[in-house]
């Protein structure tokens, strides 16, 4: 599998960030690398998520970065060029996806569906994001449908809380979960790094537990 995948499983849950400002990416980055979990899925729902993946690319190269909420072929080609190492969206977009295996970027592309999965497969896809999780029935969703795609895993997003991360993270279909609960917009604009890098060691904490 692909080594940027791989990290993702070894860190094995993915801060899912909102970024109002880029002045805040550095300080996320550091408390996240900190934390024990390096490694930040920059959300293009803001104007600051180019320059903070560029921010965090250039400064922290311990931390793994890549965009998520990728919905066109040119927020996938300004992520690349920003330095994201991978790209998460949360549909499965043929552009989006094809553009990303053209241009050689691990892509995780949203899907639920038997239908979204095989799309998935047909573009030779190992991993996929599994969006929105607990919504769409969670691990027992991923279970059942799971079951018919033994090569694929998925990165559960959505719902996902230190209360059901473990249970996710034991299942060998799990990849890697995503999750916002460590890095919550109002913990980063009221400046709480400390409290970011505290929530972080217990999420580490839960995906070393589940693998020992
Ligand atoms: C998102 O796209 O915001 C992710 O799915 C994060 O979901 P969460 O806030 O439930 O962790």
């Amino acid at each position: 599998m692909n080594q940027i995948l791989e990290k993702m499983h070894e860190i094995g849950i993915i801060p899912v960030v909102v970024l109002n400002d880029a002045k805040d990416a550095l300080p996320l980055g550091k408390a996240l690398i900190e934390g024990g979990l390096p490694c930040a899925e920059i959300t293009f729902r803001t104007k600051a998520a180019e320059e903070s993946i560029r921010i965090m690319s250039e400064n922290l190269p311990e931390l793994l970065v890549g965009a998520g909420t990728v919905l066109t072929t040119d927020q996938a080609d300004r992520a690349v060029l920003s330095g994201a190492k991978f790209i998460v969206s949360p549909g499965l977009n043929p552009k989006v996806v094809q553009h990303c295996i053209d241009k050689n970027i691990p892509v995780a592309p949203g899907v639920v569906t038997p239908g979204e999965i095989e799309k998935a497969l047909e573009f030779g896809l190992k991993v996929v994001k599994f969006f929105p999780a607990e919504p769409s029935g969670g691990l027992a969703m991923i279970r059942a449908v799971g079951a018919a795609y033994t090569a694929l895993k998925f990165m559960p997003t959505g719902g996902i809380h230190p209360g059901n991360a473990a249970e996710y993270l034991k299942s060998d279909k799990v990849h890697a979960c995503g999750g916002s609960w460590m890095v919550k917009e109002d913990l980063i604009t009221a400046g709480a790094f400390d409290r970011i890098t505290e929530l972080c060691k217990e999420a580490a904490q839960i995906v070393k537990d589940t693998r020992k």
